[in-house]
Parts: C-alpha cells; sequence; structure tokens
C-alpha cells in the first residue's frame, strides 16, 4: 500500500489511484470471468497485485497468465509476492511479443487496470485496438474506470471508443466499496 502511494507521487497519470483496489471489489472484476471456457488470461497493469491475487486464485491448470507492467519497482514486488508467475515489465501494447513466447496465438481474456480515462485519445485508441487485435474470436475486454472519468473529457471518450471497438459492452452500477467508487465494463467482441 505505501508502495502504491510512493509511486503515485512519482507517477500520477501512469499510476492511475492512490490505493489498490479492495478486495471486494477486485472479486467483483473476476466474477465476471470463466476461466474453464477461457485458457489464455492476460493481465494489463498488474500494479502491487490486489486484481493478480484474485485472478490467481481462480486459475485452474489448463489456464495460461502473464501480466505486463510498466513501472519496474512494482514488477519486482509482484515477483516477490506471487514466485513461478509470470510479469513482464513492458507496455501492455506488447502483449503479442509475450504470447508468442508463451507459444500463444491470442488472448482469451485481457483484464486491465491501466487508467485510460487519464490517457489522450491516440494512447486509448493504440491500447484499445491492441486488445480487439491480440483477443481471440470470442475474446473478452475487462476493464474498470472511477467515478471521476463521467465529469472528465477523456474519461467520457472511452465510453465511446469501447462502442466503437466493441459489439457488447456492458457497465456495472457505480461500485462504491471501492477508493475511488468505479464501474466494471465486460467487453466483448462478439454479439
Ligand atoms: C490503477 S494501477 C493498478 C492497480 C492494481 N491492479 C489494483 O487493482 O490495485 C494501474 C497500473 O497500470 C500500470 N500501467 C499504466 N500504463 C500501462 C501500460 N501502458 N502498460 C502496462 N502497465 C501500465 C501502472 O504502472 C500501474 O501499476
Amino acid at each position: 500500500m505505501i508502495n502504491f502511494f510512493r509511486q503515485f507521487l512519482k507517477n500520477p497519470i501512469q499510476t492511475g489511484s492512490l490505493i489498490p483496489s479492495s478486495e471486494s471489489f477486485v472479486k467483483e472484476i473476476v466474477k465476471h470471468i470463466d476461466f474453464s471456457k477461457n485458457k489464455v488470461i492476460v493481465e494489463f497493469g498488474p500494479g502491487t497485485g490486489a486484481v493478480t491475487s484474485q485472478i490467481l486464485n481462480s486459475l485452474n491448470n489448463r489456464n495460461t497468465y502473464f501480466g505486463i507492467e510498466l513501472n519496474s519497482e512494482l514488477v519486482f514486488e509482484l515477483n516477490q509476492k506471487f514466485p513461478g508467475k509470470n510479469f513482464y515489465n513492458d507496455t501492455a501494447t506488447t502483449i503479442d511479443k509475450y504470447l508468442r513466447m508463451h507459444e500463444e496465438i491470442k488472448a482469451d481474456v485481457i483484464i486491465s487496470s491501466i487508467p485510460l480515462s487519464l490517457l489522450n485519445e491516440t494512447e486509448q485508441r493504440e491500447i484499445l485496438e491492441c486488445v480487439v487485435n491480440n483477443l481471440s474470436p470470442n475474446g473478452e475486454f475487462v476493464m474498470y474506470m472511477y467515478i471521476i472519468s463521467k465529469i472528465i473529457k477523456s474519461g467520457q471518450r472511452v465510453e465511446d471508443l469501447l462502442d466503437e471497438y466493441f459489439p457488447t459492452t456492458s457497465r456495472t452500477k457505480l461500485i462504491w466499496n471501492n477508493f475511488p467508487p468505479a464501474y466494471i465494463y465486460h467487453c466483448k467482441k462478439v454479439i
């Protein structure tokens, strides 16, 4: 928690929040994913591992999992916390390189904590295009945005872009038991 706050002070836009997600919020994110049906699970921006620990608890031995995290200090922490799991210090848009490394072609589920609502349109499109291009035909994209995204222009744009890139997007009600409160988005490549 302290390290997360320190990372936020160093790079607020990249880190995107002051503290890790709450346990009940993370359970809500993972609840949307069918781990028996979907084999390849990729996490973008695992941070200090709040979402990661729920994902890892839900995996079965058929699943392939890896995380891509931009912050090298957080990757160090993730490797200590979850020994034997794969975390790559890179930007999410390099996912295809790591899929190939795991002898996979596409991801079935991508779960993202990247603070999309704080990015400009070019960066948002770059991430979403990369998600769509690297998901399997029935693939799913799960992400969340904080309450603030509703009132900032770049946050409002993310909802429009999700509709542009995915035929089906559902959004939960505002989930209050997280700081900050947030919405979870569940996007599918097929209707
Ligand atoms: C909100 S924090 C993660 C929070 C954590 N998953 C949790 O639930 O507590 C967002 C994380 O995304 C990472 N990040 C931001 N942009 C990224 C990118 N393009 N590729 C990979 N990771 C990125 C940041 O370094 C940060 O650790």
